[in-house]
This record gives structure tokens, sequence and C-alpha cells, in this order.
């Protein structure tokens, strides 16, 4: 009988607390944008498909609109679909919405740096960050000459491949890890240096690990998960371990500070500090430096690095385009001269197939997560604080009406009737606080000159599982050009085919 009592008693104290937390979700949702019913704990997870979340997203849009509501577990989540709500969020809304979502596999980051800090430094170690950046040629002529100067480099390397298969990868690597390293701690890395490869295979798997399943759930429960076995921990050791390299950069930055010459963007984030010593609260500690240049150097090196792969990858798809590029270059840069950027006005075809590139590869397609930094009236509805907010880009990128046939790799997507580059306003790769981002934009030069090599680029394995793999061969400056020329040639695999190669590449 008491054995009946508890029973009863525990049943009706689970059925209270079911009801009471259905209750709470309704009333919080009272002015949300609307979305699928969530259940306890996994909220609306069911209706998401972890291999492929942009895809889930499209469709519920399809259904509630382009602003709707999910909860990712426990976690209100607003998202905003197509290029009038993305817009929006991103331009009118862009205060409310500047908190950053927590990325729990970047906790040895918490409250410090730039890219993943939520806490109260994270507006001015950005501001001042940009400043600094600025200062040491963001957007301007030094980043031209870094990246002239790394192009013999990059182009040697491919040479000494001499006609043998080999994996581009971190050879492409290395070019955008030196140009970043320049200007963060005057240091450049010999492409045969263990560090830099150590340094670079980190970031590589960081970034194909986190687009996973197991590391969406991970930040998702990180509380239930975190004592188990898994990738989080591979993540969360790696960011652990390039912190730990950036900080010891900066110690030895620090042994050696002339404080009437900083020498590069460390130096400076080091004066700073100094300027605060007598501060009660000082926000800019060693700590926050060594997370500021981790986090500058991560976004910077394999975001790019991987737009090259990609792009290359892509040219040995389309020799057609080659063809054409190939063209543009020999007859606007010739064999001999190293490209430089007032060349781009020259070359439309070339803008519009790197813009192509950047659109096709979809590289970010849900962004980085924002956040409400305040309850936020948008739209008619109430957004609480604390949400968090995903402007997706693929829903502006993969747009049918702006892009027409937007699966297909179409330079003419950028380029008007009589083949001048046309600029979309829907070209929101690095979304809208990408100023940061932008900085690649003096990248480009580098994309024409990589072509003068002669190698063989791997290609990864087949993403339909056939198990059929390929190589190019590139030629090195073929008679009367400057370019890269692929060929298709015999099937070899590199040890590191390219992660989370998107299935519009399959070859
Ligand atoms: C193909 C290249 C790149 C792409 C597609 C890209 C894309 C993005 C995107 C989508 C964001 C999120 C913006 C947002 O929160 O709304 C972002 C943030 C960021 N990117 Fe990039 N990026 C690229 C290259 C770079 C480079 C070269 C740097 C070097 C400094 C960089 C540094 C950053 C930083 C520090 C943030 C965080 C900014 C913040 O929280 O305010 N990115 N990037």
């Amino acid at each position: 009988m008491a054995a009946l009592g508890i029973t009863v008693a525990l049943l009706v104290w689970m059925a209270t607390l079911m009801l009471i937390s259905v209750w709470k979700q309704i009333y919080s949702s009272w002015k949300l944008p609307p979305g699928p019913f969530p259940l306890p704990i996994i909220g609306n997870l069911l209706q998401l498909d972890f291999k492929n979340v942009p895809k889930s997203l499209t469709k519920l849009a399809e259904r509630y609109g382009p602003v709707f509501t999910l909860y990712l577990g426990s976690q209100r989540t607003v998202v905003l679909h197509g290029y009038k709500a993305v817009k929006e969020v991103l331009l009118d809304y862009k205060n409310d919405f500047s908190g950053r979502g927590e990325i729990y596999a970047f906790e040895a980051h918490k409250e410090k740096g730039i890219t993943f800090n939520n806490g109260p430094s994270w507006k001015d170690t950005r501001r001042l960050s940009l400043s600094i950046l600025r200062d040491y040629g963001m957007g301007k002529l030094a980043n031209e000459e870094r990246i002239q100067r790394e192009v013999p480099f990059l182009m040697e390397a491919f040479r000494k491949t001499q006609g043998q298969p080999f994996d581009p990868t971190f050879v492409l690597g290395y070019a955008p890890c030196n140009v970043i390293s320049d200007i963060l701690f005057r240091k450049r890395f010999d492409y045969t240096d263990q560090t830099g490869l150590r340094i670079q295979k980190l970031f590589n798997e960081n970034f194909h690990l986190l687009s996973t399943s197991w590391l969406q759930l991970y930040n998702i429960f990180p509380s239930y998960m975190r004592y188990l076995p898994g990738n989080h921990r591979k993540v969360i050791k790696n960011v652990y371990e390039i912190k730990s390299y950036t900080a010891a950069r900066v110690k030895e930055h620090e042994e050696s500070l002339d404080p009437n010459c900083p020498r590069d963007f460390t130096d400076s984030l080091l004066l700073e500090m100094r300027k605060e010593r007598y501060t009660k609260e000082p926000w800019f500690t060693f700590d926050n430096i060594a997370a500021t240049v981790a986090d500058l150097f991560f976004a910077g090196t394999e975001t790019t690095s991987t737009t090259l792969r990609y792009g290359l990858l892509i040219l040995m798809k389309y020799p057609e385009i080659e063809e054409k590029l190939h063209e543009e270059i020999d007859r606007v840069i010739g064999p001999s001269r190293i490209p430089a950027i007032k060349d781009r006005l020259e070359m439309p075809y070339m803008d519009a197939v790197v813009h192509e590139i950047q659109r096709f590869i979809d590289l970010l397609p849900s962004n980085l997560p924002h956040e409400a930094i305040q309850d936020t009236m948008f739209r008619g509805y109430v957004i609480p604080k604390g949400t968090v907010v995903v402007p997706t880009l693929d829903s502006l990128l993969f747009d049918n009406q702006e892009f027409p046939d937007p699966e297909k790799f179409k330079p003419e997507h950028f380029l008007n009737e009589s083949g001048k580059f046309k600029y979309s306003d829907y070209f929101k790769a690095f979304s809208a606080g990408g100023v940061l981002s932008l900085w690649l934009l003096p990248a480009r030069p580098w994309r024409p000159e990589l072509q003068c090599g002669r190698s063989r680029l791997v290609t990864p394995e087949s993403p339909d599982g056939s198990g059929s793999q390929k190589t190019t061969t590139w030629e090195v400056d073929p008679p009367g050009h400057c370019g890269l020329r692929t060929h298709w040639g015999q099937l070899t695999l590199g040890p590191h085919a390219i992660p989370g190669l998107p299935a519009n590449l399959c070859m």
C-alpha cells in the first residue's frame, strides 16, 4: 500500500514538473516568433537533421516563415532566413543582437578574445584589435606587400613537388598562415617547419570537427556530454594547445618589448596591457591577449586556406572556367609580374570567379551564433535577452532569384551582360560584421599567382563512396602563359582528404 502511495506521489510530482515546464515554454514563447512545439529537455532536436542543419533550417523556414523560433535543448534560438530578415538583423539591429552565442568547445576562450567572447571585455577587445590591425596594414598596401612576399615561397613549394602527387592542404595553408602570423608576431614559418605544420593541423582538425553532429550536440548539452569520451575532448584539447602556443609567443614578446617601438600586433596589445597596469580591474590581461591572438590566427588562417583549397578543386572540375581565367591572367598580368590589387579592376572574370567560389563553398552556412544582449522588439515579436540569434548566410548565398541555379557553379552570377563585375548585396559570405574577415580581400592577388606551379593536386576520395580517387597535374608556366593548368590524371589519394567536402563539389 505504502509503495503504491509513493509511486502515485512520484507520478504526480513528475506530471506537475512536466506541466510547469510546458507552461513556462508557452508563457515565455508568447511573443516569440512561431516555431515547432518543443519537447522537454531535447527541445526541437527531432526537427533537425544534424548531418545537414542548414537544410533543416530551410525546411523549417518554408513552414514557419523567415523568422522562427527553435529550442536547441533548452536554449531558445531565433533563426533568420532570407535576405530581408538577415539584413535587418545584421544591420538595423546589429547592436541588439551583437552578443556571441556560446560555443562550449572554446571554453579556453570564455570571456576572452574576440570570436568566442561574450563577456564584458568583448567590445573593447574587438575595437582595439580592429584599430591595431588597421595600423598594421589591414586592407592596405602593407598587406598586399605581405602577400606578394609570400607568393614566391608558395610557388617554390609547388615546384619542389616535381610533378609528383601531393596533398595541397598544408602547402596552401602556410601562405595565409604566414601572412597572418607576420602581422600578429612577425613570424614566418618555412614550409617544412614542424611547428607551423602542427598549428595548421590543429586548425584544420578543429574546423572539421566543429561541423560534425557530435560537436553540434556537445554545444547543446555540454554539461551532460562533458565527461563522455568523444571528439569534443579533442577540440577542447586542440584549443588549449593553440592558446598555449600563442601564450608562449606573447611571453617572448613581453620579455623583449620596446615600448617605443612596437613590432607587431602582439606588442601593441602588450603596450595596452601596460597602460592598464594600475587600474583596479584590468580587462586586458595576458590571457586575454593570448586568446585574441589565437582567435585571429585561427579565424584568418583556416578560412582562407580552406577557400583556396576548394577554389582549386573547383577549377579542376571546370576546366573551361580555368581556361577563361588563364586568358585574363595572360592578358592583364602577363608571364613575369606578381599580381597586385590594382589588377582586380581589369580582371572582372577573376573577380567573379573568386566571389562565386566563396558563394558556392558556403563556408559558414549558419554563420556564427549571435545573441540578444537585451529584450528586443523585432517585427512585432519580443526576443528576450540571452536568446541565441542565427542569421543564416546560405539563405542569401543560395537565393534562387538573385543567383539563378544557385546549386551550379557559375561565375556569371557576378557578371553583367557586358562581362563587367556585378556586385550583389546577397553576397554575405563574411556576414555583415565581417569587418575583420574582409581583411581577406587584399589576399586576392595571390589567387592568380598561385597558378604558376607544376605539381599534382591530390583530390579527396569521391564523396559518393565509390572510392574513386583522382589526381590532377599542374603545369608550371606553360609556354606563353602564366597560370595553373589542371589535367585530369591518374588517381591518387593523399593522407589528408579535404574534410567536410560540400556535396556540391562532388567530382
Ligand atoms: C574566406 C574567408 C573568411 C570567411 C568566409 C569569414 C567569415 C566569417 C563570418 C561569417 C564571421 C561571423 C560574423 C558574424 O558574427 O556575423 C566571421 C567572424 C570573424 N572573422 Fe572571418 N572570415 C574569413 C576570413 C577571416 C580572416 C582572414 C580573418 C583575419 C583576421 C577573420 C577574422 C574573423 C574574426 C576575428 C571574427 C569574429 C568577429 C567578431 O566576433 O566580431 N576572418 N568571419
